[in-house]
């Protein structure tokens, strides 16, 4: 049984501005959204029936991933018991070169869960690229999967940057928290949800909200939404 909790970042100035791409920091609400977090997944994505787990978490290397995820406690137990069991950390894990657990379960930056690449259209709002490049927009809203941005990329290549990590958390039993992007997310939501690809550029990946998604390879896959505020 696997169970994947996906969450986008907390909303970003970009996101408040109508901008795509780019590496903004969080908005207020954005910050306010890490915090919430941050007291949220020990309790119910670290903690399975009242007993913690090990797990793992992942992000992009964009900051605003990283800003989402810095109240999150880390996810492992291997604090002594004398501590309390789990501490606030900072994202770069600790070294412990010879520990094979921490190494599995330390939080992890994966450039291929970056935001699809723009190109040349980074930092543009979508109006933009419709007054600027008309013939771009109508290309993209004709065939959103298959187009790619000039000097950047597609749905197709999100796909594929993303394949490597879908087959790696395949592999996992332990909860996986995945702090990514709207585009990513769609992806890897429709890959675990068994829904076609074609659907993935649409589907809605709302802000502040974490899906939990479950399933075994038999049953259909279940999710629930929490929305953090
Ligand atoms: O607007 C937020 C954002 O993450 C952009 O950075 C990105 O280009 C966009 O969403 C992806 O969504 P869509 O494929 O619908 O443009």
């Amino acid at each position: 049984r696997h169970v994947i909790y996906l969450s986008r970042h907390g909303q970003s100035e970009y996101n408040v501005l109508g901008k795509i791409g780019g590496n903004p920091p969080l908005s207020a609400a954005g910050d306010e959204y890490a915090v919430r977090l941050g007291n949220w997944v020990p309790a119910n994505v670290w903690r399975q029936e009242g007993k913690i787990v090990q797990a793992r978490l992942w992000t992009s290397s964009l900051q605003r991933t990283i800003l989402t995820a810095r109240h999150i406690p880390h996810p492992v137990l291997h604090f002594p018991p004398s501590s309390s069991s789990l501490h606030s950390l900072p994202l770069q894990p600790r070294p412990r070169p010879d520990d094979e657990e921490w190494e599995q379960t330390a939080p992890r930056v994966y450039r291929s869960l970056d935001e699809i690449f723009a190109g040349e259209y980074e930092g543009y709002r979508y109006e933009d690229i419709r007054a600027k490049a008309a013939k771009e927009a109508s290309l993209r809203s004709l065939d959103k999967l298959g187009y790619r941005y000039p000097r950047g990329e597609s749905y197709y290549d999100i796909i594929q940057r993303v394949a490597p990590l879908i087959h790696e958390i395949e592999t996992y039993h332990e909860p996986l928290l995945i702090v990514s992007h709207q585009a990513v997310l769609r992806i890897m939501y429709s890959y675990f949800m068994g829904l076609p690809r074609t659907s993935a550029p649409k589907i809605e990946i709302p802000l502040h909200t974490v899906i939990k998604i479950t399933y075994d390879g038999f049953s259909p896959p279940k999710e629930e939404r929490f929305f953090l505020g």
